[in-house]
C-alpha cells in the first residue's frame, strides 16, 4: 500500500439530556441528545506510511506537532474494539496528527471532537468505508466513534445529534447516534453557547470512572427512567420552541448529572465555589431581566451558557460585567450549534 491518508475537522457537542452510565461494549444506560458545536472542534490527519515487519500494526499520535503519548492508550483501546474491521492497517505504520481549535486542558471534551475525527479518518480510508452511501458512511462513523467515547457517537451531525434508543423515534440506537430528525423551532438552530472556563486542566474523574459510578447506584434507575422521559418532554419543548421549559429541563439534568456523582461511592463534588456563584449570578439576571439564559455542566467545573440569537448582546455584556471575575485567567469560548464535521483536503 502506498502512502495514504484522510483528513477530518470534526465538532465537540453539549449534552442536554445527559449520558451517564454505560455497559459493555460502550452502550448507553439511557439516551441522550446534545447540540453540535460550530467553534470547537478538533482536526486529525491518518496518515498510514511504511510497511512494517509484524503482523499488527503500529501508530504514533502527535498534538500540534508533538508526540503525545499519553493518547496513545485510550486510542489503542479504541482500535482494539474495532479491531476486525481494520485488516487494510495491519503490517503498516501510522501516524495521526491532531489539532484542537480550543485552548489545550481548557476543560473542553475533546474526546468528542477527537474521536469522531478519528474514526472519519479510519473509515474514509478503509475499503468498507468506501463502499457506503453517505448516510451509511456517517452512521458507520458514529458506531466507531461510540467505541472510542460514548458522546463522540454525536458529534457526526450537525444541529442536534441523539444516542440512544429512544421511545417513538423508530430509527434510534444504542450502536451509533442520529441525527435528529424531530420538528426543531428555528430559534434552536443558531443557539448560543458561551462556555465559560472556571477551572483548567485535567478531570478530576475520567469519565469512563464516572459512568462506572452509576453500576449499583441506589437512584440509578430513576436516573435513566427519568433521562427517557426528559428526552420525550425535550422532543415536544424543541418543536414548540418553549424556552422557559427548555431551560429548565436542560438545568434540571445538568444539576442530576452532579447529584448522581455526590451520591455515587466514591463521591465527587466536580462543581467548585465559582460554579455555584456563577450559577447563582445566572439565575439572578434571569429574575431581573427575564431574558432566556440558561446554563448546562459536563463532568467538571465549567458552565456552558446557553441563549438564543436574539439576546447574545445581553448576554456578552452580562459574562463582561459579572462573569468575568469568577474565570480563570477571564477566559471563555464563544460557541453555538454547528453544521456537523466536514472532510479537509
Ligand atoms: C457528562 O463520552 O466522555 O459529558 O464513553 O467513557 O468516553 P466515555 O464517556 P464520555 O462521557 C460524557 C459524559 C457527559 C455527558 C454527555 O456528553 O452526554
Amino acid at each position: 500500500m502506498n502512502s495514504k491518508s484522510s483528513s477530518w475537522r470534526s465538532p465537540s457537542n453539549i449534552a442536554l439530556v445527559k449520558y451517564w452510565g454505560k455497559y459493555e461494549p460502550q452502550l448507553p444506560a439511557n439516551p441522550s441528545l446534545s447540540f453540535t458545536l460550530k467553534e470547537s472542534y478538533t482536526e486529525t490527519k491518518l496518515e498510514i506510511q511504511e510497511e512494517i515487519s509484524e503482523a499488527d500494526f503500529d501508530f504514533e499520535v502527535y498534538l500540534d506537532y508533538r508526540k503525545a503519548d499519553n493518547f496513545k492508550p485510550k486510542i489503542e483501546q479504541f482500535l482494539k474494539r474495532i479491531e476486525s474491521e481494520l485488516d487494510f492497517l495491519k503490517g503498516h505504520k501510522f501516524s495521526i496528527h491532531t489539532y484542537n481549535s480550543f485552548p489545550h486542558s481548557s476543560g473542553i471534551a475533546s474526546s468528542a471532537s477527537g474521536m469522531s475525527a478519528l474514526a472519519l479518518c479510519l473509515l474514509s480510508l478503509s475499503p468498507e468505508g468506501q463502499k457506503l452511501s453517505e448516510s451509511e458512511f456517517y452512521r458507520k462513523a458514529s458506531e466507531w466513534a461510540r467505541l472510542g467515547s460514548g458522546s463522540a457517537s454525536r458529534s457526526l451531525f450537525g444541529g442536534l445529534g441523539l444516542w440512544g434508543k429512544t421511545e417513538g423515534i423508530a430509527e434510534s440506537s444504542d450502536e451509533y447516534a442520529i441525527p435528529y430528525a424531530g420538528k426543531v423551532d428555528p430559534v434552536f438552530q443558531d443557539f448560543k453557547d458561551t462556555i465559560l472556563l472556571v477551572e483548567k486542566g485535567q478531570k478530576a474523574v475520567s469519565s469512563t470512572a464516572g459512568h462506572g459510578l452509576m453500576n449499583g447506584h441506589p437512584f440509578a434507575q430513576e436516573r435513566f427512567a427519568q433521562a427517557h422521559r426528559n428526552m420525550a418532554s425535550l422532543q415536544s419543548i424543541l418543536a414548540k420552541g418553549d424556552l422557559e421549559a427548555f431551560g429548565e429541563l436542560v438545568e434540571s439534568e445538568a444539576l442530576t448529572l452532579h447529584a448522581m456523582m455526590m451520591s455515587s461511592r466514591p463521591y465527587f463534588l466536580l462543581m467548585k465555589p465559582n460554579t455555584l456563584q456563577i450559577i447563582e449570578e445566572i439565575w439572578n439576571f434571569r429574575r431581573e431581566t427575564l431574558k432566556p439564559l440558561y446554563f448546562t455542566l459536563d463532568a467538571g467545573a465549567n458552565v456552558h451558557l446557553l441563549y438564543p440569537a436574539s439576546i447574545e448582546q445581553e448576554a456578552l455584556d452580562f459574562v463582561n460585567s459579572t462573569i468575568k471575575g469568577y474565570l480563570k485567567n477571564g477566559e471563555y469560548i464563544c460557541d453555538q450549534v454547528g453544521p456537523g464535521p466536514t472532510k479537509l483536503t
